[in-house]
């Protein structure tokens, strides 16, 4: 063989060896829209095993007995569980601590030789807030974390710092030579996904309410003095844009198709069901952050903080790393019912989206009810004969009854009329032949600062549907 032939077979092996060598095994592709429409997602079995590895989870302690006497009237210094029983007040300390200092003991929080009603670790402090922003993830923003729920161990993973936060970064301004400034471009992060977009997309749209938008909703050109703002999406708003979705489609392992059709990005009824659950998930994102996460500020060390003196902040991949759900959709919350009894209350709707594509809550009614009554008018009866209907033809499908009530007034009296409320829907479903096991019953919920037709109501939610 000349020296020639065999160079040329070595640059051919070479060349056969590296495009082999791409991604091994093969990726697995799931089609997850409809046909033609390449909606597909890229899945890679090694990294399906190491995902699994980090998402599994843990072994339950054996559950407590919820009566008895509560924490509240125990204890000293209980600010957010004062309703656990005092078994269940119990269990939730061991749990946190296998939680989030399993290394350090009670002593991450209650400082040794002193009373456990002492405030004196800074890490008590945040725990306590910590405890109060689980419990409102929880109740409040179901629209995004359903009954999956979250507990400390969906951020924590057995950790003191969650391992996926975010702090705001200074931006680079300008640099020497032609470009100028830089717009906070160039600079791979792991927030943009070491893309070349913008490396803090994340203060404005998990910190602050930037619109997530890169058209414009007006021909004319912007009114930047007077809202609505019209026309003033640009290149710089679309780059940031892109760069908050880089971290959304990271966080979850996901490609863009999870949400979009990408022959319309923006398009609302084109896009899938996750994307509405994601719209209700940058929204509580936000509340976390700027309702529990920055009004820690002055609580935290300085050596907690980032380079601009911020606090650590939650992004997607806080709960989800690298999972489209976190820890691999396992219910863990139901394990812990203790938690569930820390919570609040708001209402907030998403865009309409396509259908089909996975379950996801699903109004199937509303009723309507006069001032201070709990009578179903004849529009309310035949939106309840319309739903068990709708039951009737989906075996599997469930029910979720939520009663709203306005918050002016006795607030007390309002969360009874709510239930009450909710209870006469329940009856009327089961009268019209709705089995009662497939009937849940919310908590009641306050329509916040209003006091119209459309906060006197109650929901009827399918799902599974
Ligand atoms: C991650 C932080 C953290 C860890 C770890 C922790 N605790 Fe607590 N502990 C708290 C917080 C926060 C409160 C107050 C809760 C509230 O205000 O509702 C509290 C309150 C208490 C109280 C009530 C004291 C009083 O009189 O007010 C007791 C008792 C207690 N903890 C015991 C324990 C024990 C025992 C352990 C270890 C198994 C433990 N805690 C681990 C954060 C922690
Ligand atoms: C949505 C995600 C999330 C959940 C849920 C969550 N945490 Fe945290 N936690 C964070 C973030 C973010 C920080 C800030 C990290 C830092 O200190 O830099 C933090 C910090 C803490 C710290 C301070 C750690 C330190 O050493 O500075 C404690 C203590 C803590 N969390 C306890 C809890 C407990 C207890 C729960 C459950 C009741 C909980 N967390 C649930 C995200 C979460
Ligand atoms: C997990 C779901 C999800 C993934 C993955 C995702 N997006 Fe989005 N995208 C959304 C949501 C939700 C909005 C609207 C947010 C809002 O209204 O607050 C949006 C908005 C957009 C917009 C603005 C549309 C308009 O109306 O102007 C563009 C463009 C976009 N996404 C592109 C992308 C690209 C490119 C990718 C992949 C790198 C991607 N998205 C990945 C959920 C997603
Ligand atoms: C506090 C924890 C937490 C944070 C932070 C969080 N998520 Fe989620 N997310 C969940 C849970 C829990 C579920 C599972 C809900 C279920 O099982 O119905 C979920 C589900 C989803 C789904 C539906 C997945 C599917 O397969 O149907 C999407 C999409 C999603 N999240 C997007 C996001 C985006 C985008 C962000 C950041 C803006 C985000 N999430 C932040 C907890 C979180």
């Amino acid at each position: 063989m000349s020296r020639h032939i065999k160079l040329s077979l070595g640059v051919a092996f070479m060349a056969l060896a590296i495009l082999t060598g791409c991604e091994r095994p093969r990726p697995i592709s799931e089609q997850t829209g409809y046909r033609g429409t390449g909606m597909v997602e890229l899945a890679n079995k090694r990294d399906n095993v190491k995902l699994a590895a980090l998402n599994a989870l843990p072994e339950a302690t054996a559950k407590a007995d919820p009566n008895g006497p509560t924490a509240g009237s125990l204890y000293k210094n209980v600010q957010v569980l004062g309703n656990q029983s005092v078994g269940e007040f119990t269990r939730t300390m061991v749990n946190m601590t296998n939680w989030v200092a399993p290394t350090e003991g009670c002593n991450y929080c209650h400082k040794a030789g002193e009373d456990f009603s002492a405030d004196t670790l800074y890490t008590k402090v945040v725990a306590r807030k910590m405890l109060s922003m689980t419990g409102k993830i929880n109740a409040d923003w179901s629209t995004h974390v359903g009954a999956t729920g979250v507990t400390c161990y969906t951020c924590h993973r057995g950790n003191n710092i969650p391992k996926d936060i975010w702090f705001s970064a200074a931006d680079p301004g300008t640099v020497k030579g032609f470009t100028g400034w830089k717009y906070g471009q160039n600079t791979p992060v792991a927030a943009n996904g070491y893309s070349s977009l913008p490396l803090d997309s994340l203060s404005s749209y998990l910190a602050n309410d930037g619109q997530v938008r890169i058209q414009g909703t007006t021909a004319l050109p912007a009114n930047y003095a007077s809202p609505p703002m019209g026309n003033k999406a640009s290149i710089a708003n679309t780059e940031w844009n892109y760069s908050l979705m880089m971290h959304m489609s990271n966080s979850l392992g996901v490609n863009c198709t999870f949400c979009h059709n990408s022959r319309d990005f923006s398009n609302w009824s084109d896009s899938t069901p996750q994307r509405a659950t994601a719209w209700y998930g940058l929204r509580m994102v936000r509340d976390v952050n700027n309702g529990y996460m920055t009004p820690l500020e002055s609580t935290f060390p300085a050596h907690r903080k980032g380079p601009l003196g911020d606090v650590a902040k939650v992004g997607c991949a806080t709960c989800h790393q690298g999972v489209n759900k976190p820890l691999n959709g396992a219910q863990m919350l139901a394990d812990y019912p203790e938690l569930k009894k820390i919570g609040a209350t708001v209402a907030v709707t998403a865009p309409a989206v396509a259908g089909a594509v996975a379950a996801a809550p699903n109004v199937l009614g509303k009723i309507y009810f006069t001032t201070g009554k709990n009578d179903i008018d004849a529009a309310g009866k035949e939106a309840i004969a319309t739903a068990a209907k709708a039951l009737a033809a989906n075996a599997a499908a469930t029910i979720d009854i939520s009663g709203f009530a306005d918050s002016t007034g006795n607030q007390d009296q309002n969360m009874e009329l709510g239930k009450q409320r909710a209870l006469a829907v329940r009856d009327a479903l089961k009268a019209a032949g709705v089995a009662e096991a497939r009937i849940n019953m919310k908590k009641p919920e306050f329509v916040v600062g209003s006091a119209t037709a459309e906060s006197r109501r109650v929901d009827l939610v399918a799902v599974g549907m």
